[in-house]
C-alpha cells in the first residue's frame, strides 16, 4: 500500500473515531484499524510481498499511522470518559443547600416539666427529695396520719383497696410517715408522686400527681409555712401572686388550712378559668398534728413542723391551657405534641 493511502486511512480513522459515542463503540472502531485483523495489521502483514526497496518505507509509514490512530483513539476515550463522568454528576445532582428533614425529637411530658420545676425550687431552699410506695399499708396512708377507721376519707368511694388489705395511696402524705419513722429531726423534704382516688371528671382523674412538702425542727411556725408557700407561689405564678389561707380540717394537721392563689390569668377581673372568683384552689397545709409526730417516735413537745400537699396536674393544665385532665394522662402524641 502506498504511503499516500496510509494518510487517507488515518484521515478515515480520525473521522470514524470522532463519530464514536460510547467507549464500546470506540473499542469496536479501534479494533477495525488496530486489531489483529484490522486494516493496519493487514498492511503490515503485506509488507513481505513488497519489493525490498519499498519495505522499509512502507513499514515505517504503517507504524507511524498505527501510532497516530492509537493516539486518536486514546484521546477520544478520555473525552468519552469525561463526558460520562459529567453526565453521571448531572444525573445524581445533590443540592447540599437544601434544608434537611429534622429528626423527630421527643420532649418532656408537661407534668414532668412542672414536677421538676417544683422540685428544683425546693431543692434550692435546701429541701431533699423523697419517694414513697404507691401500694401502701393502711398504717402509713391513714392510721399514722391520725385518720381514724371511720373517717370519711376512707370511704370506699375514694380509696382503692387491694385484696390483701393494702391500699393505693390516696395522697403523698404517706411519705411523711415513711421519712420520719426511725429518724429524728430536723427534716426538710418534698415528695412528688402518683396518687389514686375513685373519681373521674374534667377536673378529677382516678390517678393524679401531688407534691408533698414538710419541715420539722425546734422552732418551726405557721409563719415559716406561709413564707415558704408564698415564695413557692411566686416562683410558679409570678411575683404578683397572692395567697389566701382558708381554715379547714385535716386529721394530720392542727391548725389546718386550704390555700388558694390569686388567678394569674384574669388580673382580678374574674375569668372562666377561676369561675369568676379570682381565686384558684391550690392545696392543703397546716402544722403537723402532735399525734402524727408521736406515732413516728418524735418528741412533739420539743419539735413542731409544717406540711403541705398540692396537685401537680392542675398546675400543669393551667400552665399549658389543657381543658380536661384526661388529656394529660392518655399519652396521645397528637395532643401532647401541641403542648
Ligand atoms: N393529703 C391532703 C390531700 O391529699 C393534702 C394535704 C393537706 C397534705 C394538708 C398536707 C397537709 O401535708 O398538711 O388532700
Amino acid at each position: 500500500m502506498p504511503t499516500a493511502d496510509l494518510d487517507a486511512l488515518v484521515e478515515e480513522a480520525r473521522a470514524a473515531i470522532a463519530a464514536t459515542e460510547s467507549p464500546d463503540d470506540l473499542t469496536r472502531v479501534r479494533a477495525g484499524y488496530l486489531g489483529r485483523k484490522g486494516t493496519i495489521a493487514e498492511v503490515l502483514r503485506g509488507i513481505g510481498k513488497l519489493a525490498p526497496e519499498e519495505r522499509s518505507q512502507v513499514g515505517a509509514a504503517a507504524n507511524t499511522a498505527k501510532r497516530r490512530v492509537e493516539t486518536l483513539a486514546d484521546e477520544r476515550r478520555a473525552q468519552l470518559e469525561q463526558r460520562a463522568t459529567l453526565q453521571s454528576l448531572e444525573e445524581h445532582r445533590l443540592d447540599v443547600t437544601l434544608a434537611g428533614a429534622a429528626p423527630a425529637a421527643g420532649h418532656l411530658h408537661p407534668i414532668t416539666r412542672v414536677m421538676r420545676d417544683m422540685v428544683d425550687f425546693f431543692v434550692s431552699l435546701g429541701f431533699s427529695l423523697e419517694e414513697g410506695p404507691e401500694v401502701e399499708t393502711d398504717w402509713h396512708n391513714f392510721e399514722a396520719l391520725n385518720i381514724p377507721k371511720d373517717h370519711p376519707a376512707r370511704d370506699m368511694q375514694d380509696t382503692f383497696y387491694l385484696e390483701d388489705g393494702h391500699v393505693l395511696r390516696t395522697h403523698t402524705s404517706n411519705v411523711q410517715i415513711r421519712v420520719m419513722t426511725g429518724r429524728q429531726p430536723p427534716f426538710r423534704f418534698v415528695a412528688p408522686g402518683r396518687v389514686y382516688r375513685h373519681d373521674l371528671s374534667p377536673r378529677h382523674s382516678p390517678m393524679f400527681n401531688q407534691i408533698e412538702g414538710f419541715m420539722v425542727d425546734e422552732r418551726v411556725t405557721f409563719a415559716d409555712l406561709k413564707g415558704v408557700l408564698l415564695a413557692f407561689g411566686r416562683h410558679l405564678f409570678g411575683d404578683d401572686v397572692e395567697l389566701r389561707f382558708r381554715a379547714n380540717h385535716f386529721p394530720f394537721t392542727e391548725p389546718s388550712a386550704e390555700i388558694d392563689y390569686s388567678c394569674e390569668l384574669c388580673d382580678s377581673q374574674g375569668c372562666k378559668m377561676c369561675s369568676g372568683t379570682c381565686w384558684v384552689e391550690w392545696g392543703g397545709c397546716g402544722m403537723i398534728h402532735p399525734r402524727v409526730l408521736e406515732r413516728c417516735g418524735i418528741d412533739a413537745q420539743r419539735y413542731q413542723g409544717f406540711a403541705f400537699g398540692m396537685g401537680i396536674d392542675r398546675t400543669a393544665s393551667r400552665r399549658y391551657g389543657i381543658p380536661h385532665l384526661r388529656h394529660l394522662f392518655e399519652g396521645d402524641l397528637r395532643v401532647l405534641e401541641q403542648i
